[in-house]
């Protein structure tokens, strides 16, 4: 019954879902990434599909495809992310699953980088756009904002830091330290100004469609 959706609670909404990694080009022939499969995001912008919603999924560079009725926007590195997301803005929610990369280098190389003597390259870094931050604190904010948390330690203190820091409404929080990152199940606890909500480890199709439920009914609240 859970997989059989009958009711479209989310007929005549918009969202937006960012899934995958980045690529951030260091010179033309390498890049920095991260093991981010996009499972999840992809899971979650088909259950949101599937309950009437109008997605459109903004997507890093996976081995996945496309999910069906959905809008998909192809995207390599966080900057092109995030011009892609305020393109599908205006939306009733907004759902940051990317693993964006924090870090991009200052310069990306026109030729590629060669060895040189004995001294390695040193790459310098600069940080890319917080998407979910940008868009949590932004005039046009959907109505309902989701982040997701990926933490090796200290997981529900850092997840109630990233819901206020990034203007979230819920923040869905994994422990990526096992086999989570790149892998078909997830646990998840769901993180909100009312409190913490722990679900059972379950299949990534089965956290997206019961997500997908749960924002249906927080937007009616809204
Ligand atoms: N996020 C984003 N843009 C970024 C970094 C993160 O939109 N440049 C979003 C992610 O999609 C996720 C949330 O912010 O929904 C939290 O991502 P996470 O990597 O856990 O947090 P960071 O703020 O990057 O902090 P850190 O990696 O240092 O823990
Ligand atoms: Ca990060």
């Amino acid at each position: 019954a859970l997989l059989e959706p009958e009711d479209k609670p989310l007929a005549g909404r918009r969202a937006v879902v960012t899934s995958g990694p980045t690529h951030e080009p260091v010179d033309p022939v390498r890049y920095i990434a991260n093991r981010s499969s996009g499972q999840q995001g992809h899971a979650l912008a088909a259950a949101l599909a599937r309950l009437g919603a109008q997605v459109t999924l903004v997507s890093g560079p996976v081995a996945l495809a496309d999910p069906r009725g959905v809008d998909v926007v192809r995207v390599e590195t966080a900057r092109d992310m995030l011009a892609a997301v305020q393109n599908a803005l205006p939306a009733d929610i907004g759902v940051f699953v990317a693993a964006v990369a924090d870090w991009r280098t200052a310069e990306n190389a026109a030729h590629k980088i060669k060895k040189q003597g004995d001294e390695p390259p040193v790459l310098q870094l600069v940080e890319n756009p917080d998407i979910l931050a940008t868009v949590g604190h932004a005039a046009n904010r959907p109505a309902l904002v989701v982040g997701f948390a990926a933490e090796t330690r200290n997981l529900l203190e850092n997840a109630r830091i990233k819901l206020d820091k990034k203007g979230a409404d819920l923040i869905v929080a994994n422990d990526v330290s096992g086999t989570i990152m790149g892998g078909t199940r997830n646990q998840v606890q769901l993180v909100s100004r009312n409190g913490v909500e722990a679900w059972p480890d379950l299949s990534k199709d089965e956290v997206a469609l019961r997500l997908a439920r749960h924002f249906a009914k927080m937007l009616e609240t809204i």
